[in-house]
């Protein structure tokens, strides 16, 4: 029987399933592992079902050397900017993830944070659970209405789309994008030449790339700058594709509107600079994170390593 470890407790059914097929482990310590953990489970097992915050990385790759066993990273996310594809590549580790299953959920969440923010419904949140509701007022927590603003996407993937399906759809909002190659949008929508033109023309600006090397810091303080003083920046990607330092600073000066984030640069660790913003809207990493998404998620992972564990091609293979 292959050895295969599971980096985190997953839904029960596909637990059992691996159970009868691998010699299953499964990790119940919270957190990812360790670039260190992750190079000894890689000469430890056959294959891995990681997830965000396991470090696979080159060094992990490496450090591994002649001792790897391992042959198949199945990823329990759509994001694996936390595995270094090429180096698993190099060293003959194959790697999948999991598209498609949750678009919808990610891309729910991403509406969440618009409205959220938009309607400054954390704040007033807030404020009424610290008792600090003094009634209905003409002029309280008013907001920015979303209906028919202009919603900006960043990166026209299966999630851009998405999102822009919803707000197009359901919110009437006349949807633009910036995506690096040229994209036919499923729904009426104007691809723009530059992230700037995008930055400067949205009131809503929805970013929704994959992270890694590649769009790190994309949107950094000039993209920022470029923003409407009434614009609100909602992030359901990855933290390091915007500068969280020069978003703090556009959200304390007030030269931007508000901010919706799942996601951020160091996670779980969240600046207390941006937890002390009232003008934000701080999610714990939920974009996927329904019971049917994630039995979704850890079924499709499964069956990408049953897949290479009978010498088949993994159906989700991304290097
Ligand atoms: C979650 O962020 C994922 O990449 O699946």
């Amino acid at each position: 029987m292959k050895k295969l470890l599971v980096t985190r407790v997953i839904a029960e059914p596909v637990l059992e399933q691996a159970r009868a097929l691998f010699d299953t482990t499964v990790r119940t310590a919270p957190g990812g592992l360790t670039e260190e953990e992750a190079a000894e489970a890689l000469t430890r097992y056959d294959a891995i079902l990681p997830t965000l915050g396991d470090a696979f990385t080159a060094a992990a790759f490496a450090r591994a050397g002649a001792d790897l066993r391992c042959g198949m990273l199945g990823n329990f996310g759509v994001g694996y900017n936390h595995i270094d594809a090429s180096a698993a590549r190099d060293a003959g580790v194959s790697v999948s993830n999991t598209p498609d299953v949750l678009t919808d959920a990610t891309a729910d969440i991403g509406m969440l944070l618009v409205l959220a923010t938009c309607r400054r419904a954390s704040e007033g949140e807030r404020m009424l659970r610290a008792g600090e509701w003094g009634g209905f007022g003409p002029k309280s927590l008013l907001g920015l209405q979303v209906t028919g603003k202009v919603l900006g996407i960043v990166g026209m993937g299966r999630i851009g789309q998405a999102v822009a399906h919803r707000g197009h759809y359901g919110f009437g909002m006349p949807v633009i994008y910036y995506n690096r190659s040229r994209k036919e949008a499923p729904m009426p929508a104007r691809q723009v030449e530059t992230l700037h033109e995008l930055m400067g023309e949205a009131d809503i600006v929805v970013v929704t790339t994959p992270g890694g090397a590649e769009t790190t810091k994309l949107i950094d303080a000039a993209a920022i700058a470029a923003m409407r003083p009434t614009g609100v920046l909602v992030n359901i990607s990855r933290g390091e594709v915007v500068d969280e330092t020069a978003l703090i600073e556009a959200l304390e000066a007030g030269t931007i509107a508000g901010a919706g984030l799942d996601v951020y640069e160091k996670e779980p660790r969240v600046p207390e600079r941006l937890r002390a913003l009232s003008n934000c809207t701080l999610l714990p990493h939920l974009g996927s994170a329904t019971v049917e998404t994630r039995q979704a998620m850890a079924q499709m992972a499964l069956d990408n390593i049953i897949a290479w564990s009978e010498g088949r091609d993994p159906p989700q293979r991304v290097n």
